[in-house]
Formats: structure tokens, sequence, C-alpha cells
């Protein structure tokens, strides 16, 4: 991979043809360093969110060695790279296939249920195994996120209990795990969750040996900025020493957005100008999935030579390159109003949800791939002082009776 010391360095030495995917490794690094220090408890590296190979090193170089994984292909790539990660297999719908090689082959002890069927699957497909650690997924809220998760996974009321029983019957450790949504603009988020998720177990009566808040800590977009990141690890700490669990239960989270949005950008160029339209070669099927598809806004930058005249700003529809009339980003982009074609333009914080998901239809989807040196367009991790790594909390011990 190349090395640039900037976006647009990149552009001026190389005119480039594809988009280009611009990795900032130390930017990951940073972020995990942050959760690695701050979080009073262990973080799981979604990698779902950037499964990039310089991506999962930087956050490994932070610390980070248990991994949420969500799919053989996902268990292969972390299990090749690292060999003293732990991976917690989270999904919780997984093929029976996927079960057997995940516990036979790759020694995977965590899974993830949501449904008494999918425990059924664990537990014929892993022989009735007595050292599985499973964690119950338990349906919450996601009013507070920018992109919901509660409309698929989780169980609910008195399933959730009759699962959370079950499971106990089985379970060497036995977890509860929530997702409040993604990029989860308030703390209390969390606290309204665990609240939630405490009256479950109190109802089930059963004990707990892990806690997993999940991921949706958010990083900053334009007209999203979220609350200092410190408030929502006061929020869960305060919540996790109210829950009812096993005084050393364990503390989980699942950042996968926060660890890695700010380690990425994603330069475009102008193909075509049709008046207050601009038509890209990447978009709705491409590493801006998240802008066309959830109305996500990303910083954008015309990445022009230094010293160029500064031309008002206008608004601009940008539309991707495929035939496909939803190929184009739900907002509009404010850009220089003299833009043209052959301009690129760079979007900032693309690094989670971005060029994982892009997809090759109509015969787009080929990246080039570059190191930049130059800062994130935004960070909420800023010039934040190195901290000692914290102690882990624990939760108080609560009867259940
Ligand atoms: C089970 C699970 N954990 C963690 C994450 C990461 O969430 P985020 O990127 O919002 O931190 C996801 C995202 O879909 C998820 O499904």
């Amino acid at each position: 991979m190349e090395r640039h010391t900037s976006a647009l360095a990149l552009v001026l030495a190389d005119q480039p043809d594809l988009p280009v995917h611009c990795v900032r490794p130390n930017a990951a690094t940073k972020a995990a360093d942050w959760f690695v220090r701050r979080f009073p408890g262990d973080v799981l590296y979604a990698v779902k969110a950037n499964p990039h190979p310089t991506v999962l090193d930087a956050v490994y170089q932070a610390g980070v060695r248990w991994f949420d994984v969500a799919s053989i292909a996902e268990i292969e790539l972390i299990a090749l790279r690292f060999d003293d990660a732990t991976l917690a297999f989270m999904h919780p719908v997984k093929a029976r296939s996927a079960i057997r090689r995940a516990y036979f082959d790759f020694g995977i002890r965590i899974f993830a249920v949501d449904s008494t069927e999918e425990l059924a699957k664990i537990i014929t497909e892993t022989g009735g195994a007595k050292d599985l650690h499973l964690i119950v997924r338990v349906a919450v809220s996601s009013d507070y996120a920018q992109h919901k998760l509660s409309g698929k996974f989780g169980a609910t009321g008195t399933e959730a209990v009759l699962l959370l029983r079950e499971a106990r019957a089985v379970a060497d450790e036995l977890g509860v795990s929530f997702h409040v949504g993604s990029q989860c603009m308030r703390p209390e988020a969390w606290r309204i969750a665990m609240d939630a998720v405490s009256d479950v177990i109190r109802e089930a009566g059963v004990t707990i040996d892990i806690v997993d808040v999940g991921g949706g800590f958010p990083v900053a977009y334009p007209g999203l900025t979220p609350p200092p990141l410190e408030d929502y690890i006061a929020e869960i700490e305060n919540a996790f020493e109210q829950m009812p669990v096993l005084e050393n239960a364990d503390l989980w989270c699942e950042p996968g957005r926060a660890l890695c949005a700010e380690a990425g950008s994603h330069i475009v160029r102008v193909e075509l100008r049709k008046g207050d339209a601009l038509y890209l070669n990447d978009g709705a099927y491409g590493a801006l999935f998240d802008a066309a598809h959830d109305g996500l806004v990303y910083p954008v930058k015309l990445l022009r030579e230094t010293g160029s005249p500064r031309r008002p700003l206008r608004p601009f529809r940008l539309y991707g390159p495929t035939c496909d009339s939803i190929d184009v980003l739900q907002s509009t982009f404010m850009l220089p109003a003299d833009i043209s074609e052959g301009d690129y333009i760079e979007f900032g914080m693309t690094g989670a949800y971005g060029a994982a998901l892009a997809t090759k239809f109509n015969g787009f989807g080929e990246y080039i791939e570059a190191y930049v040196d130059d800062a994130p367009m935004m960070s909420v991790f800023g010039n934040a002082p190195k901290m000692p790594v914290r102690p882990r909390r624990t939760a108080q011990i609560i009867n259940l009776a």
C-alpha cells in the first residue's frame, strides 16, 4: 500500500482513476487505546465495522485482544492473524456448520443467542458441551441511535426470561447483552437498557456472570456531535453497579464504529456535473452506503492544490456510478460552486461501515487503498490525555430471591 502525507498529496501525485480508501491506522490505535484505558471492563472490537487488516493490527496494537465476530470468514480472519485473540461469536443466528467449526476447529466458547431454537442448535452442534459461555441478547430500545438495531435481534419479555433460565441450565458462564443502536447520541440509553435487562434478570432469578453492553458508541459527524465519551463510560459504570449480577461479573463492550470511523476517509472523483448534480465514481452500492441508505452526512473536502482561489460553497446533489436511481446520497453536500468534472472530493469519517459495505454492483467497487498520515477531519478523541488502564469494576451482589 502506498503512503502519503495527506489525501490531497495522494491526489496531486497520482490523479487516481479509481476511488481511494484512505487508511489512518494511528486513528484506530488512538480510539482503541482510549477505550482500553477508560472502559472499566473488556473491550471487544466488532470486526464487521472494518475488517481491514491494517485496522485490525491498529486496534490490536492498542491492546484489544477480544473480538466480536459474526461469521466464519471473520473468525478465520482473526484466528489466523492473532494467536492470542479471544473470539466471541455474537451473531444471534448461526448456521449449524458455523457453530460446529467455531467450537471444534477454532475453540470458540462464547456464543450469543436470542431464541430457544438457537440455544438448542448450539447444544446439539457442540455435542452438549459443558464449557459454553452463552450470552443472551435482550431486545432494548434504539430510540437515541442514528442507526436503529432493534428490529431484528433480541429476546423480549417472557421469551427472554425463559431463555435465560434455559441457558443457565447448560452454560458454564451466562451473560446478557444488548445493543442500543449504532451512533447512539445519548449516554442514558445505556442506563435505560441496563435497567430493562435487570428487570428480566430479576424475573428469571438466574445468576449472571457477564454483562455485555454492546456497541453503539458514537463519533462526530456534521450535525451529530455527541456528548463527551467519558459521559457514556460514567453512565455505564453507574448502571452496572446497580445490576443484579454476580459481584465478580465481567463487563464487556463491543464497539465497532467508535474504534474505526476516524481511521478511514474516501476519495472519489467527479465524473460529470449537471447543474447542481455531481456524478461520482462511488456511491450507494460502494463505500458511501450509509450516506445513501441511512442519511448519514460525512464531512467533505474538495481536494485542490493549496492556494487555489477559495470559492463560495453551494449545495450539491451527489449521485453514485451505478445505473440504479437509488444510487444517490440522501443529503445535499456543501462544496465549492465551481466544482467540475475531474475534481476529487474526500469524504471523512468513512472508516466504519464504509469500504466494508461496498459491493461490486455494475462492476464498480474496486478501490485503491493507501495510508495517509494527516489527521481525521473530525475527532471525538482529540487530544485526550493518556491514562493508566482502569481497574475493572464489579457489580454489587443483589439478593435474587
Ligand atoms: C452484536 C453487535 N455488536 C457490536 C456492533 C458494533 O456496533 P457499533 O458499530 O455501533 O459500535 C454491532 C453492529 O451491528 C453488532 O451487531
